[in-house]
C-alpha cells in the first residue's frame, strides 16, 4: 500500500514528500540553532496540508515549528501526507491507509484544512470531510479544545460592541468522536408513502460523556474554575443522560463551579454576554456550531486554533493529538497568499503545549504572534484602518523574526 501511494504521488512529488529532519531553519535570520549542543529532544510530526489554503498555512506553521524547535533544543522530523480532496485526487480516498498509519506512528499531527467546491457533490464516502471524521475516529481524539480569546489588539475586528467583546476568553470543549456525527442507524430510505427520508442518530454512552466531562473539568480547573455544560436535556434523551453524567462527575471536582444551559439559550448568551463563560463542555454537533459562533466574537475565524486529544490527555499515556485551525479551506482565496496563517501557527503552539508538553516552546510561539500583531501587521480578515495589510507569507516571516528576536533578547 505504501508503495502504491508513493507511485501515485509521483506526478506531484513536490507536494507530498517525506522531509528529512533539519536541525537548522533555512531562514536567513535564524540564530545558530541548538546544533552546537545537538538537539535534546526529537519528535515526529505528521503534516496534513489538505486542500485550499491548507498547504499555504501549513508551510508557514512548519517553518515556525522548525525555528522554534532549533531554539529550544527540539528536533522535528516532518512527514507530509495527503488527506481530504487532494488525497481523493491522488489515490481516490479522502484518508489513505498510509496517512492514518503515519499519523498514528507520529508524536503529533498538524492539519491545515480540507474540502472545496470540486468535491462538494461527491458521494458521502468520497467527501473530504469524511476523511476528517475518519482521522478523528482513527486517532480516537474524543476531546476537542477550541479556545476563543479576544486579543486586545483585535477588539476592533469583532462585530460585537467593544464592551461586549473586550476580555472574552472562552474555551469550548467539544466531544468529537460520538453523537450524531457517528451514531447509527443513519442513512437514507424510502418510507411507506414512497417518501425519501434521511435519518441520523444522536447517541451517547455514559463512558463517552464521563471522559469528555473529566477533560472539561480538568480544563476548567486550570482556567477560572467555571464549567458550563450545554445540552438540550428538555427534549433529547441523549442530553438527559449527558446532564446526569456531567452532574455525577462534578463530585470529583468540588473546586469547579458547574452550571447547565440549554443550547438555544447558550447560543443567545454567547452574543449577549460572552464574558459570563469560562469553559463550555458540549456534544459534537452543538460544539461544532457554538465554536464557530464563539470564534466570531474574536473578530476572525482565521485566528482560532484547536487541539483534539485522546485518552492521553487524562492518563498521560502516549497517543498523538490532532491539531488544526478551526477555519475551513477557503477555496475562494486559495493560492493567492491572502490566508491568515495565525490560526495554524497557534495550533502548532497547542501541539507543543498539549501534545508534547513543551510549554516553553509553545509560549515562545504565542508571544511571537502577539508581538507581530502589536507591530500592526494584519491579513485581510483582521485588517482595520491604521494597520498594515500583509499576505500569508509576510505574516509568517514576521512571526519567524519575532520567534527569533525573543531569543536574542533572552541571551
Ligand atoms: C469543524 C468542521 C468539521 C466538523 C467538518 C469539516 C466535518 O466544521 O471541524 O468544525 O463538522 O466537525
Ligand atoms: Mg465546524
Amino acid at each position: 500500500m505504501a508503495a502504491s501511494l508513493r507511485i501515485n504521488c509521483k506526478p506531484v512529488s513536490t507536494a507530498f514528500r517525506v522531509n528529512p529532519a533539519s536541525k537548522c531553519s533555512r531562514r536567513p535570520f535564524s540564530v545558530s540553532c541548538a546544533a552546537a549542543n545537538g538537539p535534546q529532544k526529537r519528535y515526529s510530526i505528521t503534516l496534513l496540508p489538505g486542500d485550499g489554503i491548507g498547504p499555504e498555512v501549513i508551510s508557514v506553521a512548519k517553518d515556525v515549528l522548525k525555528l522554534t524547535g532549533s531554539l529550544e533544543g527540539i528536533e522535528f522530523n516532518f512527514q507530509e501526507m495527503p488527506m481530504g480532496g487532494s488525497a481523493l485526487d491522488l489515490v481516490g480516498v479522502p484518508l489513505p491507509d498510509e496517512t492514518l498509519a503515519a499519523a498514528k506512528n507520529s508524536d503529533a499531527v498538524l492539519l491545515g484544512a480540507i474540502g472545496g467546491y470540486k468535491w462538494d457533490n461527491n458521494a458521502k464516502h468520497l467527501k473530504p470531510e469524511t476523511g476528517l471524521l475518519q482521522i478523528r475516529e482513527g486517532l480516537k481524539v474524543f476531546a476537542n479544545l477550541r479556545p476563543a480569546t479576544v486579543l486586545p489588539q483585535l477588539v476592533e475586528a469583532s462585530t460585537l460592541k467593544r464592551e461586549v467583546a473586550e476580555g472574552v476568553d472562552v474555551m469550548v470543549v467539544r466531544e468529537l468522536t460520538g453523537g450524531i456525527y457517528f451514531g447509527k442507524p443513519r442513512g437514507f430510505r424510502t418510507d411507506e408513502n414512497g417518501e425519501e427520508v434521511g435519518f441520523n442518530t444522536e447517541v451517547y454512552a455514559a463512558y463517552e460523556i464521563d471522559r469528555i466531562a473529566r477533560v472539561a473539568f480538568e480544563t476548567a480547573r486550570k482556567r477560572q474554575g467555571r464549567l458550563c455544560s450545554v445540552d438540550k436535556a428538555n427534549v433529547l434523551e441523549a442530553s438527559m443522560l449527558w446532564r446526569r453524567r456531567v452532574t455525577a462527575i462534578a463530585e470529583e471536582y468540588p473546586d469547579v463551579e458547574l452550571s447547565h444551559m440549554y443550547v438555544d439559550n447558550a447560543a443567545m448568551q454567547l452574543v449577549r454576554n460572552p464574558k459570563q463563560f469560562d469553559t463550555i463542555v458540549t456534544n459534537n454537533i452543538f460544539g461544532d456550531i457554538l465554536s464557530d459562533e464563539a470564534s466570531m466574537i474574536t473578530g476572525s475565524i482565521g485566528m482560532l486554533p484547536s487541539a483534539s486529544l485522546g485518552s492521553s490527555v487524562l492518563t498521560k499515556s502516549r497517543g498523538p493529538g490532532l491539531f488544526e485551525p478551526i477555519h475551513g479551506s477557503a477555496p475562494d482565496i486559495a493560492g493567492q497568499d491572502k490566508a491568515n496563517p495565525l490560526a495554524t501557527i497557534l495550533s502548532a503552539a497547542m501541539l507543543l503545549k498539549y501534545g508534547l508538553e513543551e510549554e516553553d516552546a509553545a509560549r515562545r510561539i504565542e508571544n511571537a504572534v502577539l508581538d507581530t500583531l502589536n507591530k500592526g501587521l494584519r491579513t485581510g480578515d483582521i485588517y482595520s484602518t491604521g494597520t498594515k495589510l500583509v499576505g500569508c507569507k509576510e505574516m509568517g516571516e514576521a512571526v519567524l523574526r519575532s520567534v527569533d528576536s525573543q531569543v536574542h533578547a533572552a541571551v
